[in-house]
C-alpha cells in the first residue's frame, strides 16, 4: 500500500532531445547526467526529438543513423526504459497533432519573438522554412501532452517553455482545464560547459573546430589530446575566475565529472602547472564515459532489441498522449 502511494505520488518529468548527429560533454554534463539521476526520484518521460530536426536540412540516412545513435545512446547512459518511458517523438503522431490545435491558439508575434528563431534563421538563411518558426509550438506539444510538473531545459531552451506555459494557461481559459502548467526544472549541479577552444562560447557540435569539443563517444586519446590542447591563459595558476574562462571551464568539466568542489579542486592542483591539471582533466572525462561508450557499442550492434524497447516506448508514450489529445480535441468542439 505505501509503495502505491509512493509512486502515484512521484513527480512527472519530461524532457526531449534532439538527434543532431554527436551528442557533446557538454550535453552530458548541462543535461543528460541529469536526466539519468532524475529517474531516481521522479517519474520521466524522455524522448528523440526527431520532427525537431527537420526544421533544418536533413539528409535522410543519416537522420535515420542518428535517431538511433540517440536512442541507443540514452539507454547506455542508463535511462531505464522499463521503469520510465523512453520513445522516439514521431511514433506519436500525437505530437504533431497536437502542435495543430495549440497553432490555431499561438499568435505569430509571440514565436516572432523566439530569439533561438532569429538566430537559426540568420544561420539557415536560404531555408526559413515554417516548421523553424512554430518549432516552439511543437515543443509545447511535446510536453502538455504528458502533464509533467517539471521539465528541464537548459538557459537556450527556457523561453520556450516560457511559451509553453503561455500557451497552455491560454488554452484552458478558453476551453476549460486541459493542460497542467509546467515548471522549469534547474538542476542542483548542472554544468555549462564552454569551448576548449573559446571558453567565452558554448561548447556545441556545429563548432567547426573540431578541438572545441568533445563528443560522448570519443575515444581516449582523443578526449585527452583534445584537454591537452585547450585554451587557457598565461597564468599558470588553477585558479576559478571570471577572468580566466578556459581554466574555470576545465574546472568546472572537472568538478562536475568527480564531484570535488572548486576550493578542492584549487588545493589539489596548488603548485602544479596547467599540463598536469589538463592531462587530469582528461583522464577524469576519459574514465567516466569509457562505460558509456561500451555499452553504446553492444547496444548499437543489436537494431532488433532496440526495436523492441522503442516500440514499447511509444506504446506507453501514446497511451498517456491519446488521453491528452482527445481531451483538448473535444474541447475545441471536434466530433469524436
Ligand atoms: N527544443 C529542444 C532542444 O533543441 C528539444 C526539445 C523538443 C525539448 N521538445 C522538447 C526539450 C520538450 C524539452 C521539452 O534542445
Amino acid at each position: 500500500m505505501s509503495e502505491i502511494i509512493e509512486t502515484t505520488q512521484k513527480k512527472k518529468v519530461l524532457s526531449c532531445i534532439q538527434p543532431s548527429g554527436m551528442l557533446t560533454l557538454g550535453n552530458y554534463l548541462g543535461a543528460l547526467k541529469n536526466w539519468v539521476a532524475m529517474q531516481d526520484e521522479f517519474d520521466c518521460t524522455f524522448a528523440v526529438a526527431d520532427l525537431h530536426a527537420i526544421t533544418v536540412r536533413q539528409e535522410p540516412a543519416k537522420l535515420r543513423a542518428q535517431i538511433y545513435s540517440t536512442y541507443a545512446l540514452l539507454l547506455a547512459l542508463g535511462i531505464d526504459p522499463e521503469k520510465h518511458t523512453l520513445f522516439i517523438q514521431s511514433h506519436v503522431p500525437e505530437h504533431a497533432n497536437l502542435s495543430w490545435l495549440l497553432s490555431c491558439n499561438t499568435q505569430f508575434g509571440e514565436m516572432s519573438r523566439m530569439t533561438q528563431f532569429k538566430d537559426k534563421s540568420a544561420k539557415h538563411a536560404n531555408n526559413v522554412n515554417v516548421g523553424l518558426f512554430s518549432y516552439p509550438v511543437l515543443m509545447a506539444a511535446d510536453i502538455l501532452l504528458y502533464k509533467p510538473d517539471l521539465v528541464p531545459v537548459g538557459a537556450d531552451q527556457k523561453q520556450h517553455l516560457e511559451i509553453a506555459r503561455d500557451i497552455a494557461i491560454r488554452f484552458n481559459n478558453l476551453y476549460g482545464d486541459v493542460f497542467t502548467i509546467p515548471d522549469a526544472y534547474i538542476p542542483k549541479t548542472g554544468a555549462r560547459v564552454m569551448s576548449l577552444q573559446d571558453p567565452t562560447k558554448k561548447m556545441s557540435k556545429s563548432d567547426d573546430n573540431l578541438n572545441s569539443w568533445v563528443a560522448i563517444l570519443d575515444s581516449k586519446d582523443d578526449i585527452i589530446r583534445k584537454f591537452k590542447r585547450a585554451v587557457t591563459d598565461s597564468e599558470a595558476c588553477v585558479r576559478f575566475g571570471a577572468e580566466k574562462p578556459g581554466i574555470s571551464n576545465l574546472m568546472t568539466i572537472y568538478s562536475a565529472i568527480t564531484e570535488k568542489s572548486i576550493a578542492d579542486i584549487e588545493k589539489e592542483f596548488e603548485g602544479k602547472g596547467y599540463g598536469d591539471f589538463k592531462l587530469a582533466v582528461g583522464e577524469s572525462v576519459a574514465d567516466a564515459l569509457a562505460p558509456i561508450k561500451t555499452a553504446y557499442d553492444e547496444i548499437i550492434k543489436d537494431k532488433k532489441a532496440l526495436e523492441v524497447l522503442y516500440k514499447q516506448g511509444a506504446q506507453k508514450a501514446e497511451y498517456v498522449a491519446r488521453k491528452t489529445y482527445f481531451k483538448a480535441m473535444k474541447k475545441v468542439g471536434f466530433v469524436l
